[in-house]
């Protein structure tokens, strides 16, 4: 491998994805469609020496995730190993499976950031959105934080189905974080092939945005409010991971290394694995992170663009998905030539999308298998 770009960032977090099991199935899971089984899931040690390279490179923060983190027998030791490495360590979970004893180990253990994930804010959407019965549970874990010495963030994963439950779900974050973070689903993955349903009218988003600038201002200096709008209605992309390999590195469950969660979408990209290879190496030299580095790859109107090192073009997945081409400018971006086929697909959600939140609960339980039709979900399967 040869590094051809020499003027190369530090990573400042690694995404470690330690499995793709997890007792949740939702439809907008950031997992690809191909989960990896838990037969070829990385050794303790592996993921140890992992962290102990991130380190070493000048990583900052490791986030533990999945599927589900807590899956992981050996978590506890995981999250030691990674604080005694020098990182910083989320945990993004569902908070299932966990009761108080391992919360406590977890937190002995140097866990610095909790992070739980919400569907809704009560259990009837939560539940259609995971095919799982979880929300009591995380309202279990979200009273025990409030007694624990641990910095949390509620997660709220929002979509048309539960941006009417806003308020609820900020009065949920007052109660017990000291962050919260409101984001739209982003569409690849399961998310890409459930979209229909998930994405809100432009009414709705608007309402959104005026309560999440509403409750910053409101909760200045007691809780951090933070929101994500969905790429489509934007009128540039977003700088997605940060730009490809310059900020970010996602390990997946067998221990390839991946500039994003979506990757391995993009034909013809060869991915390296930590087994083989160091860290250090794959940052300086895999051919798919410098695949999207700088900016010979780009494409008009990107490539004399001035706002080219701001957005970086934007998501190359969804590039791949939207126009075909992971180089093309994604396709959300006004500029882009593409941009008719974005609006198409939100002209054709204005013409179905219901109007009353009652009108859209309650199409139950599609197999995990059967693809999505327009009366029903695609719900993520667990993995082997
Ligand atoms: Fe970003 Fe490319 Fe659009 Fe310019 S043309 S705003 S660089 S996506
Ligand atoms: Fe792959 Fe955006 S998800 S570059």
């Amino acid at each position: 491998m040869t590094n051809t770009n020499p003027a190369l960032n530090t990573p400042l977090a690694l995404i470690a994805e330690l499995t793709h099991r997890c007792p949740l199935h939702c439809v907008y899971c950031s997992n690809p469609l191909e989960l990896q089984s838990r037969a070829n899931e990385l050794s303790t040690d592996t993921w140890s020496r992992v962290f102990r390279e991130a380190a070493a490179l000048g990583v900052l923060q490791i986030d533990f995730t999945g599927g589900e983190p807590l899956t992981r027998t050996d978590i506890i030791g995981l999250v030691k190993s990674a604080r005694s490495a020098g990182l910083y360590v989320n945990l993004i979970t569902s908070g299932l499976p966990l009761d108080e004893p391992k919360l406590d180990a977890l937190i002995a253990a140097g866990l610095d950031h909790f992070q739980l994930s919400f569907q809704a804010a009560e259990s009837q959407i939560a539940t259609e959105i995971s095919n799982t019965k979880s929300h009591a549970q995380k309202l279990r874990v979200l009273d025990w934080l409030k007694s624990r010495r641990v910095a949390v963030t509620l997660n709220f994963v929002i979509h048309r189905l539960n941006l009417h439950q806003l308020p609820e779900m900020l009065a949920l974050a007052e109660s017990s974080a000291t962050r919260v973070e409101f984001a739209h689903v982003q569409y690849y993955g399961w998310a890409f092939a459930n979209r229909e349903r998930l994405l809100p009218t432009r009414a709705k988003l608007d309402e959104s945005l005026e309560f999440f600038q509403k409750a910053q201002q409101r909760l200045e200096g007691k809780i951090r409010v933070e929101y994500v709008v969905p790429d489509y209605y934007g009128k540039y992309p977003k700088p997605c991971m940060g730009g490809w390999g310059r900020k970010l590195m996602l390990i997946t469950p067998s221990g390839e290394a991946l500039p994003c969660h979506a990757a391995k979408i993009i034909p013809g990209l060869q991915f390296d694995n930590v087994k083989d290879c160091s860290l250090a190496e794959i940052w300086s030299n895999s051919s798919a992170f410098q695949k999207f580095r700088g900016h010979s790859w780009m494409l008009e109107p990107c490539k004399s663009c001035d706002r080219r090192d701001l957005d970086f073009a934007g998501c190359r997945c969804q590039a791949l998905l939207l126009a075909g081409d992971p180089a093309a400018t994604d396709p959300v971006c006004s500029l882009s030539p593409q941009r008719p086929k974005v609006d198409a697909i939100l002209a054709a959600i204005h013409s179905v999308a219901p109007t009353s939140p009652s009108s859209v609960v309650a199409q139950h339980a599609a197999p995990a298998d059967r693809p999505s039709d327009a009366h029903s979900w695609l719900y993520r399967p667990n993995p082997a």
